[in-house]
């Protein structure tokens, strides 16, 4: 193979690129397209071991030279977040992509050991911690993207200002809970494209589509888990699912975009809401002090 072939052939080889939650679904599709094209795939996964089938799955299906780390870490608890991110510091003096992709659909209220709803924890304090942890590595790149997976569920999230709001059992509903962390996701973005201008990091949210994963498993409740059933002939696989991550992650088409909400791999109309700057910043504080990460 010639130079200029192997480049065509793998547009990330010297790239480094972490992503979340890729033991299944959408990250696994992700982590492996990634890996084919040629960038060093560090997967976070809290299973080890489908944490190492997924390994596995990905060198079958793109050959054994794909460089893939696998790193554990539970992103429900803050502390795990911090460790890993040092785990990647000492590991890694740059990261070229970060895909922030691990979610949960919640089932009944969970507080977590550190006092925060589990889908608050999971799929918004460990979004906004990792990333803010791991900007000095993301800076260091010649240039580098953020991928943040939110969804359309977001039209109906709100903000709750306080954590005993939001950890209230008489409240608590768990798609609620889902649609304002997946607000949340997109509020991070603006705000984080914002504070990125100038720099060489872009921040880029989306909607994966209706996909057929493990979202809604066992843990879901009863209602949830029939509509999921009922809808699940109309969804798409992961891999068609997993494309706008992937396109955001290594497209050079967007190569300078940041600050958009992507769905079918084009920029889309989020919510009024998720575009409020001041809500966005307010988000912001508030995430500052639950994780005490500036
Ligand atoms: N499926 C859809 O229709 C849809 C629609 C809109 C948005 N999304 C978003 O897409 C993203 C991926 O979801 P998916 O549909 O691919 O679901 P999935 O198959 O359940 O995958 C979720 C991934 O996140 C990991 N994860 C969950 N909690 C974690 C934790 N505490 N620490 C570390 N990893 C954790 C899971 O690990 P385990 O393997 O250990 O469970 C799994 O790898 C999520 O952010 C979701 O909100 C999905």
């Amino acid at each position: 193979m010639t130079a200029s072939s192997e480049s065509a052939s793998s547009p990330l080889r010297g790239k480094i690129a972490l992503v979340t939650g890729a033991s299944g679904g959408i990250g696994l599709i992700t982590a492996r397209e990634l890996a084919r094209r040629g960038a060093r795939v560090v997967m976070v996964c809290r299973n080890p071991e489908r944490g190492e089938q997924a390994r596995t799955a990905i060198r079958e299906a793109v050959g054994s030279d794909a460089q893939l780390d696998l790193l554990l870490c539970d992103l429900s608890l803050l502390a795990n977040v911090r460790t890993l991110a040092g785990e990647v510091t000492r590991r890694f003096n740059q990261l070229d992509i970060l895909v922030n992709n691990a979610g949960i659909f919640p089932g009944p209220l969970t507080i977590t050991e550190e006092g925060h709803e589990l889908s608050w924890a999971t799929n918004h304090l460990a979004v906004f911690a990792l990333t803010n942890l791991l900007l000095p590595q993301l800076l260091a790149a010649p240039q580098a993207r953020i991928v943040t997976v939110s969804s359309e569920a977001h039209w109906l999230g709100e903000i709750e200002q306080s954590t005993e709001a939001r950890n209230a059992p008489e409240k608590y509903s768990s798609f609620t809970a889902y649609c304002d962390s997946k607000l949340a996701n997109i509020m991070f973005t603006s705000e984080l494209a914002h504070r990125l201008d100038l720099t060489k990091v872009t921040a880029n949210c989306l909607h994966p589509g209706m996909v057929d994963t493990g979202l809604v498993n066992t843990g879901s409740s009863p209602l949830m888990k029939a509509m999921w059933w009922t809808a699940r002939p109309f969804m798409i696989s992961p891999e068609k699912g997993a494309r706008t991550s992937i396109y955001l992650a290594s497209s050079p088409e967007v190569e300078s975009v940041s600050g958009k909400y992507f769905k079918n791999r084009k920029p889309t109309r989020a919510s009024g809401r998720s575009q409020s700057r001041p809500e966005a910043a307010r988000l912001w504080r508030l995430s500052q002090e639950e994780t005490g990460v500036e």
